[in-house]
Formats: structure tokens, sequence, C-alpha cells
């Protein structure tokens, strides 16, 4: 059994980000500069909104956060949207989700120009990526996908289950795991599906994005697999100083014995994340996607 290490492969590549940029300013290119805008205030959405910033300048990007109270109109940040949309010193951004209840996020993410769409989100881009033009991927199925290549995990012919449909994680995750850089026959499994148990022991590749700690038991999962946990609930905890901890989707301790390769809970796909949203933002610098 062999441990992707998330953690260790996101630092390689945020390397080789920062030389990227090194050179570009060098050679008297443009920095690249991602904007993030946060509204509210909840928690996990400012401690993933200030990695991402973190982030930003550790490998020479610029980065500008926007932050609003939560009883900002739904107007207001269409014209924020607009106004960065406009921008042209703004190479990409986001709008960190969810949104409170009365924006609608369907037409935020519209409103954001495709070309500066670093998160990949808007259905212009899962457009692009379903008929296999250059595209913004959203950040966690592009990381699954790097992790897989940097272990020379052998995709081609592959059958891979993905568990959970989601628009972020699931759906276009088995888009690229069927397109012909991976090869994989691909089946997507969810709550109704019959038979979950067999599915899931039929994986070559097994990724597991439902959001149910320990859902993945090692009965479903057959000898020899690769096992890919996106999962990310926190579950309370009286041996950690915020009072809670991951949890992944997979039963690691008993399903690890069994796989070929499998990614922890932290230190897995959650590091990767960040990184694909600075990859997706250095090709937005470097106009890499849209002319
Ligand atoms: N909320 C949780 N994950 C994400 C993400 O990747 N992008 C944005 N914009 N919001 C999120």
């Amino acid at each position: 059994m062999q441990l992707i290490d998330g953690k260790k492969t996101s630092q390689d590549i945020r390397a080789e980000i920062a030389e990227e940029v090194k050179e570009i300013v060098a050679n008297g290119g443009k920095r690249p500069h991602l904007a993030a805008v946060l509204v509210g205030n909840d928690g996990g959405s400012m401690t993933y909104v200030n990695a991402k910033v973190k982030a930003c300048k550790e490998v020479g990007f610029e980065s500008t956060l926007i932050k609003k109270e939560d009883n900002i109109t739904e107007e207001e940040l269409l014209q924020i949207v607009d106004d960065l949309n406009n921008d042209a010193d703004i190479d990409g951004f986001i709008v960190q989700l969810p949104l409170p209840k009365h924006i609608s996020e369907d037409k935020v993410t519209e409103a954001i120009d495709p070309k500066k769409d670093v998160d990949g989100f808007h259905p212009v881009n899962v457009g692009r990526l379903v008929v296999g033009l250059p595209t913004f991927v959203s950040a966690t199925p592009y990381g699954i996908t790097q992790l897989l290549k940097r272990y020379n995990v052998e995709t081609s012919g592959k059958n891979c289950v993905v568990l959970g449909r989601s628009n972020i994680v699931g759906r276009p995750m088995s888009i690229l795991m069927s397109q012909k850089d991976m090869n994989c026959t691909v089946t997507v499994a969810h709550s109704r599906t019959q038979n979950l148990k067999e599915v899931c022991a039929s994986a070559d590749i097994l990724i597991a994005a439902i959001g149910s700690p320990e859902f993945v038991t090692a009965d479903m999962v057959k000898e020899g697999a690769t096992v890919i946990d996106v999962g990310t609930t926190r579950v309370p905890s009286s041996e950690t100083k915020s009072g809670w901890r991951l949890k992944g989707d997979v039963k690691f301790e008993e399903v690890a014995p069994k796989c070929n390769f499998i990614t922890p809970v932290p230190g897995g796909v959650g590091p990767m994340t960040i990184v694909s949203l600075l990859s997706n933002t250095l090709l937005a610098g470097k106009k890499a996607i849209y002319k």
C-alpha cells in the first residue's frame, strides 16, 4: 500500500508555479493577479479564502480580497462581479460559496466572465470540459488528476467509480476520468444507485465524494484498488484545540491495507485544491485557455 501524499505534491506544484512566475516577471511579463470575494462571516469560508490569498503571495501572485457583510444585496454583488470582469489588472477571480440565501449562486456564477472564472464553475467552462476544449477545470477534480498522474497510477482501461454527482466534484471528475487523457470506464454512483457495495467493489479506482464520514468500508473495495477520499466532514473531537477534526468518506484503517494507493484525510486531496486554483490563475494570467 502506498500513501498518496497530497501535502508534498501540492508543495512541489507550488514550487513549480513560483518558478514560472519568477520567469514571467523576469521577462517583463505581468504578475498573475487573483481576486477573491468573501461574503459574510462563515468560519469555514473565511479560513479557505485566507488560505487562498496566502497561497497567492507565496507563489508570487498579486491578490485582492474583497470582503462584504452578509446583508449585501444581490445587485451590489453582481456589480462587484461586473467591476472585476472589466478590471484589466485582474486575471481571475472567485466568489466564495456558499452565499447568503437571498443571493442566487447560479446568477452570480453565470455573471462571472468565463475567461476569469478560475473556479471553473461557469456553465461555459463546464461545457468546454464536457466537449474536451481547453478550460478552467474545477479545483478538486483537477487536483485529483494531478495526484493520479504524479503517482503514476495506471488509469487507461480501468474501471473508475465516482461516488457522488455534485457539480463541483463528482460530475466534472467523472468527465475527466472518461476523457482520452485518463481513458477510464466510468460509473457515477449516488444515493439511488442499486447494489452500491458491488458497484464500488468493481472499481480499480474509487473516488469517494459524498460527504458521509467513513461511508466506504473494506467490503466495498477491491483488493489492489486505488482509493481517493474527497470527504472533509468536521466531526467533534476532544483531542484537538479547535474542538473538531476532519473525517474522510473512507474508513481508512480497514480500507488502506487492501489498496495499492490511497489518499489520507487530512493531507490527501485537501491540499491539492488550493494549488489547483493557483494553476488556473497562472493559466488565466498567461491567457492560455482563452486568447
Ligand atoms: N466553497 C467551497 N469550495 C469552493 C471553491 O472551490 N470555490 C468557491 N468559490 N467556493 C467554494
